[in-house]
């Protein structure tokens, strides 16, 4: 079966463990092996990014390969993902083709779809990544999609044991105000990784910003598994108490998908309570690390104080977006060269 890397849920803590190690033998120049000379991977945006595109690229070069980047409706056609429609809008061309194009010519494909934010019942179900891995007949990256990012969330993992080692963290994920809704995937696939290593992990929010259930379930589930509990407050002081690792974002909530004035308005009055300060950091342990994924708006999220102070690990975080995605790419394409020796 083709090895995919479309959330951590699909891999075990051992294996999540193993691609870490290998990200750190590739930050260390332990590994400089190139398992893509002579292959290209394919890089689909269909949205903005810094750090993924520049850091997938980067990891591609560095590993021998080239990337072949495509930004449908921009420098490649607008593209249908639902089965069985009549295409005479505004789409070119169907991911059933594009995806198995790309194969003929790619290793790998990964791809960037995130959330429109317009409906929560068919959103919560990815369906543009889920028309990708239907078609793909090569490994499928999810560089985020609606509701992950599991590359963010295995270079958060990888940060948070290169800060601290081994062993259970306390670890906060906080919700933050930002003036409008944004996607759920960051603070899913870090809370779920986040259980799946083990780690002590308290998630905040204020009330309607839950995260989705049958998700709930999984994060619940696999903490378990991992011998930890999570804990879900609407008390912004709880999560900082004691912290080892302050994890902020902002997310829409599920309830105002289609209505984000909705969501604007009653997320107002959490604006100052949610924002990390200095007050708020002074609640967790001396040696605690504010993380975020960036980008990040400044005195909006976290002050300037907070970011900029030595508790920051925010650019180490962007950095081994570059590592653990050469772990990933590496570990896919070593699977797919065994099952094709199997034939
Ligand atoms: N964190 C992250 O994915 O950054 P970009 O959106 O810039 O890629």
């Amino acid at each position: 079966m083709l090895t995919n890397f479309l959330t951590t849920a699909d891999w075990t803590r051992d294996e999540l463990e193993g691609l870490i190690a290998s990200a750190l033998r590739f930050k260390s120049g332990e590994d400089a092996s190139k398992p893509l000379a002579g292959k290209s991977i394919a890089l689909v945006f269909f949205n903005p990014s810094l750090r993924t595109r520049a850091s997938m690229q980067v990891g591609i070069y560095e590993l021998g390969g080239n990337a072949v980047v495509l930004e449908p409706g921009g420098t490649s056609w607008t593209l249908e993902h639902r089965a069985g429609v009549v295409m005479d809008g505004d789409k070119t061309e169907h991911v059933a083709e594009f995806v198995r194009v790309l194969g003929r010519y790619c290793a790998a494909i990964g791809v960037r779809t995130f959330a429109a934010l317009k409906s929560w019942e068919e959103e919560r179900r990815d369906p543009v990544l889920s028309a990708f891995a239907e078609y793909a007949d090569v490994p499928l990256i999810n560089l985020e999609s609606a509701m992950h990012h599991p590359c963010q969330s295995l270079a958060d993992m990888m940060t948070i044991r290169e800060k601290f080692g081994d062993g259970k963290k306390r670890v906060s994920l906080v919700w933050a105000w930002h003036p409008k809704p944004l996607p759920m995937a960051v603070p899913n696939s870090f809370a779920l990784a986040a259980a799946q290593m083990g780690h002590e992990l308290t998630i905040a929010h204020p009330p309607g910003y839950e995260l989705d259930d049958a998700l709930m379930h999984e994060i619940n589930t696999r903490a378990f598994d991992a011998g930890s509990v999570v804990r879900v407050t609407n008390d912004v002081d709880e999560a900082f108490d004691g912290a080892e690792v302050v994890y902020a974002k902002s997310w829409g909530s599920r309830h105002f998908y289609g209505a984000p004035e909705d969501d604007i308005e009653t997320r107002a009055p959490f604006r100052q309570e949610w924002i990390v300060d200095e007050a708020k950091m002074a609640r967790t342990t001396d040696d605690s690390v504010f993380m975020h994924c960036l980008p990040v708006r400044r005195n909006v999220i976290v002050t300037d104080h907070v970011i900029d102070s030595g508790a920051s690990v925010v650019i180490d975080e962007a950095e081994n977006r570059l590592h653990a995605q050469k772990a990933i790419m590496a570990r896919l394409l070593k699977d797919e060269g065994l099952l094709k020796d199997e034939g």
